[in-house]
């Protein structure tokens, strides 16, 4: 569901004409409908009532501190995964305690900061990471929460580099390692041990991995509690799915009905649970509208060139990932009815979509059918690239990043500037020596 559609031949998200948005904002710009996001907040929660989770929105999927603050104000904590992360949670006057933080790799310095900053669960990787974790808590004299990220081992049949629950990836500790992780650190006096944290990948269209996943952890909590510790929290992560192509996704609901009745017995023996959704929120909730500048033939093959490309949206050429695109304008004639890879219009043409940057692999569509008359000037939707879009995006080949716009109801707000040259340049401006001491030549 999204609030993104055609009407009399053009586009609109929610009560405004994309084309005058995208023509104030400047293109490329990434155009968010506040309507959308919350209505996917809302159905999560409906849908978890029965265990009332805690749902920490991953800020890695779009990090726009108005976003953040949007979702907060509807309740939700968030998913960080580095200082910039909290920083910006931090800015969106998120409540710290409502912050879960993972990540494999987290700096002494970002620990500290965390810490400083009052975030309340932190998502353990390693038996390294948790010793310094507890060396730092105990040295700061502060008490500090922390989940053990669990590898259950299922596959999420889903893209290889998004896969994380799986024995042969970089994330959590195995099964098998996990009550000696318990007994070993589980009495640490500053880093209290007492949550259970996993993540399957993303994104995840069947509910059978959630399920495996969840009776591994049943099976794990109970042999724990065998062992004298008993688990207060349990965050089984994102990963739900989203619609880049039209009804995509399983429901929210069938999510549920999959994990609910592992997981409703734990929450009435006092188990709190974490949700760390991102895509299923923003993905549907965001459009990237770019403009065409120039179109051309070579060989057998017609090309769209338009102002960005991977710079601004890497998913295409990163995974192949499959992203609607359609003219925001197209005319009444030439209105998707769907969003599919065919969707069954006429008189198209297959087509390479691509961007300005100077390798053969920065594209956005290849071989798409597209209206045959996409000329110079004209304004093109891509669709569902709220999550892992913008924040994503890069200033590779120097291009400034693209604009971002909020947009609720009738109301447009400019959520991030156009950067100028200035901003580009400004870290570099400056250089000085480094103090390096020790060198003898
Ligand atoms: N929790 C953890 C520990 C994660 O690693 C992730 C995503 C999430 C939650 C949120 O997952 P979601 O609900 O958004 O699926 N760049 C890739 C996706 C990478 C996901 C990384 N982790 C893409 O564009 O598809």
């Amino acid at each position: 569901m999204d609030l993104f559609r055609y009407s009399s031949g053009e586009l609109f998200v929610e009560d405004l004409p994309v084309r005058a948005v995208a023509e104030a904002a400047q293109t490329p710009c990434y155009i968010y409908s506040r309507g959308t996001m919350e209505a996917h907040f809302d159905r999560l929660v409906e849908a978890f009532a029965p265990i009332q989770p805690l749902i920490c929105f991953s800020v890695k999927s779009c990090s726009n501190i108005h976003i953040l603050r949007a979702l907060a104000a509807r309740g939700a904590g968030m998913d960080v995964v580095s200082g910039g992360e909290i920083a910006r949670a931090h800015a969106a006057g998120v409540a710290m305690a409502k912050c879960v933080y993972a990540g494999v790799g987290k700096t002494d310095e970002e620990i500290c900061e965390a810490m400083h900053a009052g975030v309340g669960l932190f998502n353990c990787e390693s038996e390294e990471e948790f010793e310094n974790i507890a060396r730092l808590a105990s040295e700061a004299k502060q008490l500090v929460r922390v989940a053990l990220r669990i590898n259950p081992d299922v596959d999420p049949k889903t893209h290889r580099y998004t896969s994380t629950g799986k024995k042969e990836t970089k994330f959590g500790v195995d099964l098998e390692r996990a009550r000696a992780f318990f007994a070993r650190f589980g009495n640490d006096p500053w880093a209290k041990l007492e949550g259970l944290h996993l993540h399957l990948g993303s994104p995840i269209y069947t509910v059978d991995p959630y399920r495996e996943a969840l009776e591994k952890t049943c099976a794990l909590v109970d042999l724990l509690a065998r062992d004298g510790f008993s688990i207060r929290s349990i965050d089984l992560g994102g990963g739900f799915g989203a619609d880049y192509e039209s009804a995509q996704s399983p429901a929210l609901t069938q999510y549920a009905d999959a994990i609910l009745p592992l997981a409703k017995p734990l929450h009435d023996k006092g188990v709190r649970f974490i949700l760390e959704p991102g895509r299923t929120i923003i993905a549907n909730a965001g459009i990237l509208v770019l403009r065409v500048l120039y179109t051309k033939i070579s060989g057998e093959k017609r090309f769209i060139i338009c102002d960005a490309g991977m710079n601004a949206l890497l998913r295409p050429a990163l995974y192949g990932s499959f992203h609607f695109m359609w003219p925001v304008a197209p005319g009444t004639e030439q209105t998707p009815t769907r969003r599919a890879l065919d969707p069954k219009v006429p008189d198209t043409v297959a087509q390479d979509v691509v961007g300005p940057l100077c390798e053969t692999g920065d594209f956005l569509a290849l071989d798409r059918l597209l209206p045959a008359s996409i000329k110079r000037g004209d304004l093109l939707a891509i669709f569902t690239t709220g999550a892992y879009g913008m924040s994503m995006a890069s200033q590779y080949n120097s291009h400034v990043m693209p604009t971002e716009v909020l947009v609720d109801g009738t109301h447009a707000e400019l959520i991030r500037s156009r950067e100028t040259y200035e901003n580009l340049l400004a870290p570099e401006r400056h250089s000085h020596q480094l103090a390096i001491h020790g060198v003898h030549a």
